[in-house]
């Protein structure tokens, strides 16, 4: 009956224009790498390989003794991350070496160290410039104008984040919040944060930075730390671990050299973080017992 009323022709054009089958089976899927291997992978260069050899200084393995200390010897391996630090510090970063030589102190498989160390952006595993300037750009910072110091440290060093200027003097980074947002935008150099930048006071820091680096006659390559990442970064001299005094001796041999570096804080004119309009409150007499009771009561 079927073949009367729709000849079989007609039926199996019809059934060369239904829609294929879909097949039965998924092909994988792939998404697109997420380029990290920066922050996780250590390669193999000449500056930064397990065969250049790492040993803390005299003055710091007694530093470590002390560090050690603080912990129940069975947990000495609390002790990684300070102990990371100052082989940074002694080293200009911490390489390979360095985390080995950590891992072999506590006694932890340094495996373990790489952890500690690949997952803190402030453990750098590259040599850095004299001045590591670090600069923030998380939300309260780009409110507040970043993009204008972000842009002074490009105009000026000509280098973008990521990279060191050829003299080995900067190495740019973009970070996100280092906790001063009441005073941003701002950045950290070395160990100090500089805050309430502007484009200009961003440009007259650098200025400073360079001329006293050019009056001490220290360059990045000079000072044993980094130039361009993988170049010039060891020097065979060790740095050693930086006490306040001595930074505050270094910056001082500036001044001498006639060389003013703005003091670390605000470059606004603010002490800290006040409010840069002025007292909005408490600004009468403190109230005592006799303002709040005149009756006697009290
Ligand atoms: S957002 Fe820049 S210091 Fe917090």
């Amino acid at each position: 009956m079927a073949s009367k009323i729709c000849p079989r022709v007609l039926r199996s054009a019809a059934r060369a224009l239904r829609p294929a089958r879909k097949p039965q089976w998924q092909s994988f899927t792939t998404s697109t790498s997420v380029r990290s291997e920066a922050l996780a992978v250590h390669r193999d260069s000449s500056v930064n390989n397990p065969k250049i050899p790492f040993k803390f200084t005299p003055q710091n393995e007694k530093l470590i003794q002390e560090i050690i200390s603080r912990y129940p010897s069975q947990y000495k391996k609390a002790a990684v991350m300070p102990l990371l630090d100052l082989g940074q510090r002694q080293h200009g970063f911490t390489s390979i070496s360095v985390m080995n030589e950590v891992a072999r102190i506590l006694e932890m498989p340094p495996m373990r160290v790489y952890e500690v160390a690949t997952f803190y952006t402030m453990y750098n595993r590259d040599p850095v410039g004299k001045f590591h300037v670090q600069c923030c750009t998380t939300t309260p910072c780009m409110l507040r104008d970043s993009d204008s110091v972000m842009k002074a440290i490009e105009d000026h060093l000509g280098i973008h984040p990521g990279q060191t200027t050829k003299d080995g003097l900067f190495t740019f980074a973009e970070v996100e919040c280092l906790g001063a947002c009441a005073n941003a935008p701002m950045v950290q150099i070395n160990d100090d944060y500089y805050e309430d930048l502007t484009y200009d006071t961003t440009i007259s820091l650098l200025k400073a930075l360079q001329n006293a680096a050019e009056q001490t006659g220290t360059t990045g390559r000079e000072s044993g730390l980094g130039g361009e990442a993988g170049k010039g970064a060891i020097t065979g001299n060790d740095r050693n671990v930086k006490s306040g005094n001595e930074i505050n001796e270094q910056q001082a041999s500036y001044a001498v050299t006639g060389v003013k570096i703005p003091a670390p804080g605000p470059l606004s004119g603010r002490k800290t973080c006040e409010n840069s309009a002025g007292l909005t409150s408490l600004t009468g007499e403190p109230w005592s017992n006799e303002t709040l009771r005149t009756d006697g009561a009290l």
